[in-house]
C-alpha cells in the first residue's frame, strides 16, 4: 500500500526496472513482460520511459505482450490500445518493433487471432511479469464478470458496466464504444511466473476487498491471483476504503 497514485506508479516502475535488470535479458533469453492499458498506467509508463532515456534501463531484450485490443476500431484509431500504445510507452523506448506483440481486433480470423497469441508466448517460454490494471468491477484485461478462471485467449463481449467506464476515452458517447474486443484470459495471466496488479482510487475499492478479502470469484475475476504463487498487489490508501 503506498499513500497515492505518483507513489504506487514509481513503485511500479522501479520494480519492473530492477526486475528486467537482475533477469540479465539477451537476445537469445529474453524478458517477456505483459502490459496492460487504460489510464492507470499512464504514470508508470511515464516513468519507464524516463529511465529509458537516463540510460538506467533498456527494453532492447525485452518482448511484450499486450493484454486486449478492442475489436471494430481500426489500428490508427486514436483509442485503439495499438496507438495508445505506441503513444504513450512505445515510440520512447528503445524496444524493438519485432519484440511488441499485440492482438490484431482487425484480424479476418479472430479465433485463430488468439491461438496465434497464445502460441507466440509459449514459443518464448511464458511471460516473466504480467503487469495489471482492473476494471471497478474487479476485470482484469477484459475478463469481465462471470469470465471462466480457466479462460484463455479469446473473443469477449463487453459488459455494459465497462461500455460505460471507456466511454470517457470515446466523447462519453457509449455508442462509438466497441461491444467486442479480444483480450487474454483469466489463466493465460495466472500463467506467468508473476502478476501484478494496480489497484488506485476509491471507485476501486469494493474490488480490491472482494479481490483479497472474500473467495476467488470469477464474479470478481482479479480474485484468481489468490490462486498465483507471486500475486503482488501494489494499491494506495484510497483504494483500502472497503478493507
Ligand atoms: C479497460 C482495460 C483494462 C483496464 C481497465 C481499467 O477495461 N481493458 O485492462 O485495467 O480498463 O482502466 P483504468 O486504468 O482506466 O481504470
Amino acid at each position: 500500500i503506498r499513500n497515492d497514485y505518483d507513489e504506487v506508479s514509481a513503485w511500479i516502475a522501479h520494480y519492473i526496472k530492477e526486475r528486467i535488470k537482475q533477469f540479465q535479458p539477451s537476445k537469445d533469453r529474453p524478458f517477456v513482460l505483459g502490459l496492460p492499458s487504460g489510464s492507470s498506467p499512464i504514470s508508470f509508463f511515464q516513468r519507464l520511459a524516463e529511465f529509458c532515456k537516463a540510460g538506467e534501463m533498456s527494453f532492447e531484450n525485452v518482448v511484450t505482450f499486450n493484454m486486449d485490443e478492442y475489436v471494430g476500431i481500426p489500428k490508427t484509431h486514436k483509442e485503439s490500445y495499438y496507438t495508445y500504445m505506441n503513444t504513450n510507452l512505445f515510440k520512447h523506448l528503445d524496444i524493438k518493433p519485432e519484440n511488441i506483440n499485440l492482438l490484431d481486433g482487425n484480424a479476418c480470423d479472430l479465433e485463430a487471432e488468439c491461438r496465434r497469441y497464445e502460441a507466440k508466448m509459449a514459443s518464448l517460454g511464458g511471460i516473466e511479469l504480467f503487469v495489471c490494471g482492473i476494471g471497478p468491477d474487479g476485470h482484469f484485461a477484459f475478463n469481465e464478470p462471470g469470465s471462466s478462471l480457466t479462460s484463455r485467449t479469446r473473443v469477449k463481449t463487453l459488459a455494459y458496466e465497462t461500455i460505460v467506464a471507456n466511454s470517457r476515452f470515446f466523447g462519453g458517447d457509449i455508442t462509438k464504444v466497441p461491444k467486442v474486443a479480444l483480450t487474454v484470459g483469466v489463466a493465460t495471466v495466472m500463467d506467468a511466473r508473476e502478476v501484478c496488479v494496480l489497484i488506485t482510487g476509491a471507485h476501486k475499492s469494493v474490488a480490491l476487498a472482494k479481490c483479497v478479502e472474500e473467495g476467488i470469484n470469477h464474479m470478481w475475476t482479479v480474485s484468481a491471483i489468490q490462486m498465483h504463487p507471486k500475486g503482488l498487489i501494489v494499491c494506495d490508501e484510497d483504494a483500502t476504503m472497503e478493507l
